[in-house]
């Protein structure tokens, strides 16, 4: 059996077949239960401060909060048809438009605009919809991380993570609900990788998955979306929301670089294959079967076709660009004869390995301070 047969269901990466297999079977359940399988730790230490950059991320919470319901514009009227085509107007290269799809000799050449348009729609539903449930992902972490961290300034720091999560769930669920016209149910994909980082019995696995893995994605696809978006309220949404992530993953960072330079190879390989497989999820559900399924056309020849377009494989590996530094500089890349760094060349995500990590970049995205491209 090869790794890839025990990691991530399937021994090649690339097999599209078997990643739309996979499909939620719980789309209609209005709860979802997970074991978590971890202990709960009391620490008598009381040292505030002990650690000090975790100290100064917990200050710095205190005073970021900010409320979902009272500083986002939500009178700011949404019409997402006339948004769509004026943004595909304003920035052909969005990816979610028709300007670079090759469409002679599919199933898409008789396409009307109407029927892109209703795509574009689809597509933005879906987007934000797993931007929501990830969102409730982390808040369970979060406060999984409360009970499980053995450090009481890292117990105080998730504990603003837990507020700040349930703004994002928060504001998320009410953009789509108020604004946008339709709602999904959590991609199969992302609900592997959430499950995996819930049950873990290890309290350092969470923060990989989460904090390194999920919210660096996230940050990437926020900032990406930031970029893209001419919505107003939408924008500002997405901006609060950055302020907030960026903390998260330097939280992450911070508390996993102590703890990782003490791990041994055995140790560090079990990280390494959970970060490879938390990748692979990720990128799996970035395919967007279930728009394609409602827009009722063959899903592989649509993947398949999205999947040779510039534009989304420039988004497909941007959603890397936080991960791969952070990884790296938590050591993962090169342990056991450079594991992941190989692993990461096969997906085509190595080359953002000496672009900034965000162990101390929140100052950048800290609101009231003007958003630059990242760049390495
Ligand atoms: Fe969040
Ligand atoms: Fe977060």
């Amino acid at each position: 059996m090869s790794i890839n047969d025990d990691l991530i269901g399937r021994s090649d990466v690339n097999d599209l077949e078997a990643i739309l297999a996979v499909s939620n079977t719980e789309r209609d359940e209005v709860i979802s239960c997970v074991s978590q399988n971890a202990e709960a730790i009391f620490t008598w230490d009381y040292t505030k401060g002990a650690r000090p950059s975790l100290d100064k991320l917990y200050e710095k919470a205190k005073v970021s909060m900010w409320n979902g319901e009272t500083d986002l514009p939500w009178d700011t009227p949404v019409d997402q048809e006339k948004l769509i085509a004026e943004q595909a107007m304003a920035n052909s290269a969005a990816g979610i438009g028709l300007a670079d799809f090759d469409i002679s000799g599919t199933s898409f050449e008789k396409w009307t605009e109407k029927q892109w348009v209703a795509f574009a729609v689809e597509s933005e539903n879906w987007t934000l919809s797993q931007f929501m449930h990830g969102e409730q992902g982390a808040l369970i972490c979060t406060a999984k991380i409360v009970e499980t961290v053995p450090w009481i300034d890292a117990k105080y720091y998730a504990s603003t993570q837990v507020m700040d999560e349930a703004r994002h769930v928060e504001v998320f669920a009410k953009y789509l609900d108020t604004k946008l016209s339709g709602y999904y149910p959590v991609n199969a994909h992302l609900k592997m990788l959430l499950d995996d980082i819930v049950s873990d019995s290890h309290w350092d696995m969470t923060y990989l998955g989460m904090q390194i893995m999920v919210e660096g994605l996230a940050l990437a696809a926020f900032g990406f979306m930031h970029q893209m978006s001419i919505e107003p309220l939408l924008k500002q949404l997405l901006r609060y929301v950055m302020s907030d992530e960026a903390r998260h993953v330097a939280f992450g960072v911070l508390s996993l670089r102590e703890y990782y330079e003490q791990l041994s190879d055995a140790e560090m390989f079990e990280r390494q294959q959970f970060a490879y497989e938390a990748a692979v999820r990720m990128r799996d559900r970035f395919l967007q079967q279930e728009v394609w399924e409602r827009m009722d056309v063959p899903v592989k020849e649509a993947i398949e076709l999205v999947m040779r377009t510039p534009t989304r494989q420039l988004f497909q590996m941007m959603l890397f660009s936080k991960i791969v530094p952070n990884c790296k500089k938590l050591g993962l890349l090169d342990r056991n004869d450079q594991w992941l760094r190989r692993r990461f060349e096969e997906i085509g995500v190595i080359q953002f390995e000496d672009w900034v990590d965000t162990s101390d970049e929140y100052e950048r995205f800290a609101l009231g301070e003007e958003l630059e491209p990242t760049a390495g």
